[in-house]
């Protein structure tokens, strides 16, 4: 940290620093945590206070108009660690800054805002949010959460993981072949099915035709086992069509409603949250997050990002997997931001109480198979987690019935604690899976 008066610093600028941690009200203040990597001729210290004068007062030199009102709206670094050539940096704006009525898109504008491409910084990412109860007031959350989930699944009494797919080939299949496999993947044993992001309403597989073929294959199934399964329909679009493919799906049958939270943006997931007429969970994908969560040193971390989609109320959250084929987040030397360790960081937020907000069904999609089930259930913690496996089930030799058998047999045998080889000597499914993928993405 320098000591020496650096360009940038004007003395006005006391006002967005404070070297006492307890001038910071936690209850009337939105608290943030960023990793800031300055340029090199910068000192953290005077990177973190261009962040916190940009992101509330909003200039950089000492302008005719400030007054002591302006001064009294400045956001405040409140402590800085270093570790190597980056900082931690806790930065505070006070709720007096925010419109509170105005949520998320307004709040990020802020927090999130211009920070990201200031000169000063080679690199900066929010990695944690703290929201005041006065702040989150103004919010519904999810109408369902976990234990809403579970009460349509049938799993609320005996709560166990919830075993989901996604129908593969992601596009091309027609209505009759999409319920054709939804049948059969619920006949084996998935409490879930989700079209895979990007099939929406397009002219191979219209939303009219997908979703009543795929609920009359599931009213069979209930018929025929007495078990619900969930259907989540994309309905990802622009405003001029995500309501109708939303008063379509509900139409037909749809159970549930999935969503690209960033692809659509907060304000839409919130308004289809507080929408009274819709009363299905909303199953919340995250394409696109990568852009922002990827990179250690830049962006946003997934962290933030879900509790904001708890916030607007998804019921379901893709959060990463522990074992599978998409990469994790990376945080050098921060445990709880990095590795397997940050998914399970983010999975408990998801599941403790947090004010008036109902909790969210953390999800682990992308290269799962039997054989991963185990580290990914013993990781990412049970039994308030979904293990989507696409590829993983459609993929078995002996078809989609056979592979959901298999990884529903996977997670029965972790939880009686046998181990797969073992279990898999009189499962005869979950044999023949083992053969073929043995451990992969292991
Ligand atoms: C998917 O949902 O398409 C993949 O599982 C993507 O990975 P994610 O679940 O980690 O977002
Ligand atoms: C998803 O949408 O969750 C993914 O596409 C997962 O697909 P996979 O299990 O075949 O990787
Ligand atoms: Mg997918």
């Amino acid at each position: 940290m320098a000591n020496k008066k650096e360009w940038f610093e004007e003395d006005f600028w006391v006002s967005v620093f404070t070297e006492d941690e307890t001038n910071i009200d936690p209850d009337n203040n939105i608290l943030t945590l960023y990793l800031v990597k300055p340029r090199k001729d910068i000192s953290i210290r005077g990177a973190a206070i261009n962040i916190a004068a940009e992101e509330s007062i909003g200039t950089w030199t000492k302008v005719v108009t400030m007054n002591e009102r302006v001064l009294k709206l400045a956001a405040k670094v409140y402590k800085i660690e270093t570790l190597n050539d980056v900082g931690l940096v806790s930065i505070a704006y006070p709720l007096d800054l925010f419109d509170l009525e105005a949520g998320i898109s307004h709040m990020l504008s802020m927090v999130a805002g211009n920070l990201f491409g200031m000169g000063v910084l080679d690199g900066v990412k929010l990695l944690d949010i703290q929201l005041p109860k006065e702040y989150v007031k103004n919010f519904k959350g999810p109408k369902f959460g976990i234990e809403g989930v579970r009460k349509i699944v049938g799993t609320y009494k005996h709560p166990r993981p919830h075993l989901g797919t996604i129908i593969k080939p992601k596009v091309g299949l027609s209505p009759k072949e999409t319920a054709q496999v939804a049948y059969e993947a619920a006949i084996g044993g998935v409490d879930f099915i989700k079209d895979d992001e990007t099939l929406t309403n397009q002219k191979f597989n219209p939303i009219e035709d997908r979703v009543s073929s795929v609920m009359e294959a599931l009213d069979r199934v209930k018929e025929e086992t007495g078990r619900t399964v969930i259907y989540a329909v994309d309905v990802t679009a622009d405003e001029n069509r995500i309501w109708k493919n939303i008063e379509t799906a509900l139409a037909n049958g749809a159970n549930c409603i999935m969503v690209d939270f960033l692809c659509v943006g907060f304000p839409i997931l919130r308004k289809i949250a507080e929408d009274p007429s819709i009363k299905v969970p909303i199953h919340v994908h995250r394409a696109m997050h990568a852009a922002m969560t990827r990179n250690p040193d830049h962006g946003i971390h997934m962290l933030v990002l879900a509790k904001l989609v708890r916030l607007a109320g998804g019921d379901q959250l893709h959060t990463g997997t522990a074992k599978g084929k998409m990469e994790k987040p990376q945080v050098e030397s921060m445990k709880r931001f990095s590795g397997v360790e940050g998914i399970r960081h983010m999975n408990d937020f998801l599941r403790s109480e947090w004010y008036h907000i109902k909790t969210v069904l953390p999800v682990a999609s992308g290269g799962i198979h039997p054989a991963l089930v185990p580290d990914n259930l013993r990781l990412l913690g049970t039994p308030d987690i979904q293990l989507n496996a696409g590829g993983g089930i459609h993929g078995h030799p002996d078809g989609t019935k056979a592979g959901a058998t298999a990884m529903k047999q996977a997670i029965d045998a972790y939880i009686k604690g046998i181990p797969l080889e073992e279990y898999a000597k009189t499962h005869i499914e979950l044999k023949r899976a083992l053969e073929k993928w043995g451990y992969k993405f292991g």
